[in-house]
């Protein structure tokens, strides 16, 4: 499996603190069937700094750790991106790294405040859009506006917009709601990736393979594959390029 979506560089955000739990995450996820993990700290101005060449230069040396303790996983590097007043201005600065490309976009991973969804969301994503940026939305099956009302993430789906649902809202871990709706959302099809989030091994870790269980019986093992295995690899097939694309 490709993991698109965890926290496993260490003290850049609300992951692990050190190097230690960073090449334990590693290992476990390596133990679980996750063979590429995408690193993805928070960019979210004013609780996690974080930039393209701050994120560039943590992965740097974990991939370097990790070759240093002979740990097999694969390290890509991207960015969960906080949907806030600040983006336009990182979008045009040129400092966010994109997870891959899509169809011809370039594609960010972004994340709506957990209980609500910002007015003018909607004219963000176009706007993006418009830039040649298509937006994956990070777990829309954990955000209560979504949640409550499905009808607010039509217009995003329309939009063209990807879907990223977290493997443990699948196995019930942020309720029943959540994994209610995470169930729908995977039985209409609007679900194009499922990836851990992991941030540490206790509650959140990187082990997808109770919840790949959960896809299986959803919707059969062929479709479940392209969730963690041929979505992401179709994303992911062009990173080296987007990656040093910048978008001015
Ligand atoms: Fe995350």
């Amino acid at each position: 499996m490709i993991d698109l979506h965890c926290h496993i560089l260490p003290g850049i955000d609300d992951g692990p603190k050190t190097l230690g739990q960073s090449l334990a995450m590693a290992r476990h996820a390596l133990s679980n069937g996750i063979r590429l993990s995408v690193a993805t700290p928070h960019i979210h101005l004013g609780c996690y700094d974080n930039n393209f060449d701050s994120i560039r230069d943590a992965q740097q040396k974990f991939q370097q750790a990790l070759a240093e303790e002979g740990i097999a996983l694969q390290l890509g590097m991207a960015a969960e991106v906080r949907v806030d007043a600040h983006l336009p201005g990182l979008v045009e600065a040129g400092k966010l790294p994109f997870l891959g490309n899509w169809e011809g976009y370039l594609a960010l991973l972004i994340e709506f405040p957990d209980n609500h969804l910002p007015a003018g969301s909607e004219a963000l994503v176009l706007w993006l859009i418009d830039r040649g940026i298509l937006p994956v939305i990070a777990h829309p099956e954990r955000n209560r506006a979504f949640v409550s009302h499905p009808n607010k993430l039509i217009p995003f789906v329309e939009l063209g917009c990807l879907m990223q649902i977290t493997a443990a809202s699948l196995t019930g871990l942020f309720g029943t709601d959540v994994r209610q709706y995470a169930v729908s959302l995977v039985r209409q099809g609007l679900v194009t990736f499922m990836a851990s989030d992991a941030h540490n091994l206790e509650k959140r870790s990187p082990n997808m393979l109770p919840a790949l269980d959960r896809l299986h019986a959803l919707i059969g093992r062929e479709k479940a594959d392209d969730l963690v295995n041929g979505n992401p690899q179709k994303l992911l097939g062009q990173i080296q390029h987007s990656q040093h694309q910048r978008v001015t």
